[in-house]
């Protein structure tokens, strides 16, 4: 079975912890978009992982995980982190494999990232890992890419910087490459393969608030092209939520905690989410759940079930708010707009419903969860229209709550 994890709202929506979970089912992960600009946290036992290229399934030992077409990837970053796997006790030769057709990011991408968007009249606020600029050589047909590596006549156009910078990891990438089509076409079709995304919908490059974007597909469209599959070989697609919404970096978030009672809010969200970016650090902007962009984001992606992380952000609340609609300068609006500079204008018209007012942190069914819980929930499914398949309610392994197996459903 082809089980697709996606990000469906601004990244970080627990998409490592959920792809962890189920990846214990997986023969193999493929990570099918963005770069290093990603960051990914998963918690096993008393020890957390952090990983940015490397597929969240690594922990497995009988796993086998993919960087695929769709990715951008910096070696230096890629051996850092794999050398941070080891120190870690992770052990991982012979289990990380390399798309041929992915591209390379080289390190004068970084600077020119960082400078680009400093320069931006409105800075979009990149992670300055290169990405943009890798993407934008990829369309420009200017891009580098790891079947490259193995082409003296290629790597002789490049400049002496960029040369003596992939030197050193030519003969340690070459046993990882692997041509991902062919691979995919030859893997057994009754195993689980588990294609996971990074960023989140709405930072992809088409369906996201562009140009407040990154510029990779992580809707679930990408994981054909970046997985190497037919999209017909997708099974299903689970899209990834918290009960509130973050983003990080610059552009337009209608619900965005302000002053006042929601002030306070934001500040219990952060601490209690841990909402700090895990490849930079910086504190990720709160808001209220967005159910306009949330229902926009399942219709353009099929998404076939939701996972919702986070729900014990909110135990201590007496009521819990989501944006049904938003209040534009026009009129009210309930479907989420192209435009960034009209999202920006957007208002939340919100929807409060009783808190539960209790740890969820123990639960371990959806019958263990207070009927204002599954209320709320009920309510976000309706008015998505995609069952939530999933419930996370806390960091570890164990608190996640599964309603179905999505392994078992076709
Ligand atoms: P990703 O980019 O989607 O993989 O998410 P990140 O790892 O960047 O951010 C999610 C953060 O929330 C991490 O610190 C996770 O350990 C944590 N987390 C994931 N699921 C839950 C949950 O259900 N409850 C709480 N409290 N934290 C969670
Ligand atoms: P994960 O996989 C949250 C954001 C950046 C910036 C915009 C463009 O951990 O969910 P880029 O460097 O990609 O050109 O920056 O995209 N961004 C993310 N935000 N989670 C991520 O990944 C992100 N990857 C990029 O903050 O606003
Ligand atoms: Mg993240």
């Amino acid at each position: 079975m082809n089980l697709v994890v996606m990000g469906a709202q601004w990244g970080d929506e627990g998409k490592g912890k959920l792809v962890d979970f189920l990846a214990e089912q997986a023969r193999l992960v493929v990570r099918y978009s963005g770069g290093a600009n990603a960051g990914h946290t998963i918690v096993k036992g008393d020890e957390t992982y952090k990983v940015h290229l490397v597929p969240s399934g690594i922990l497995y030992d009988d796993t086998t995980v993919v960087l695929g077409t769709g990715m951008v990837i910096d070696p230096s970053a890629l051996f850092a982190e794999l050398e941070t796997l080891t120190e870690q006790g992770v052990n991982w030769k012979g289990r990380v494999l390399v798309s041929d057709r992915a591209h390379l990011v080289l390190p004068a991408y970084r600077e020119l990232d960082r400078k680009m968007d400093e320069e931006r009249a409105q800075p979009l606020g990149t992670t300055g890992r290169g990405i943009g600029i890798a993407y934008s050589l990829k369309a420009a047909r200017d891009g580098v890419r790891i079947a490259d590596l193995e082409r003296p006549e290629v790597l002789e156009k490049l400049d002496d910087e960029s040369r003596s910078f992939l030197e050193p990891y030519m003969e340690q990438l070459k046993p990882m490459v692997v041509d991902l089509v062919e691979f995919m076409a030859q893997a057994d079709s009754k195993e689980h393969v588990l294609f996971e995304g990074a960023q989140g919908a709405l930072l992809d490059l088409d369906q996201g608030t562009y140009p407040y974007v990154s510029s990779g597909y992580s809707a679930a469209a990408g994981a054909s092209l970046g997985g190497g599959i037919g999209p017909r070989r997708i099974d299903r697609i689970i899209g990834v939520f918290k009960a509130y919404s973050t983003r990080v970096g610059n552009g337009p978030f209608p619900t965005e905690f302000g002053e006042g009672d929601s002030a306070e809010l934001e500040h219990l969200v952060r601490e209690l989410g841990r909402e700090y970016g895990v490849t930079t650090g910086r504190a990720r902007r709160c808001g209220y759940l967005d159910l306009v962009a949330l229902k926009y984001i399942v219709h353009a992606n099929g998404i076939d079930s939701l996972a919702l992380t986070h729900l014990d952000v909110y135990d201590s609340q007496q009521e819990v708010r989501a944006c049904i609609a938003y209040e534009t300068p026009d009129g009210v609006l309930d479907s989420f707009p192209a435009s960034a500079t009209l999202l920006e204008q957007c208002r939340p018209v919100t929807k409060a419903l009783p808190g539960w007012n209790t740890s969820l942190a123990d639960a371990k069914s959806f019958e263990d969860l207070p009927a204002e819980a599954t209320d709320y929930i009920r309510f976000v499914e309706e008015f998505v229209g995609a069952p939530v398949e999933i419930v996370s309610v806390g960091y570890r392994r164990d608190q996640t709550i599964l309603r179905t197996d999505p392994w078992m459903q076709s």
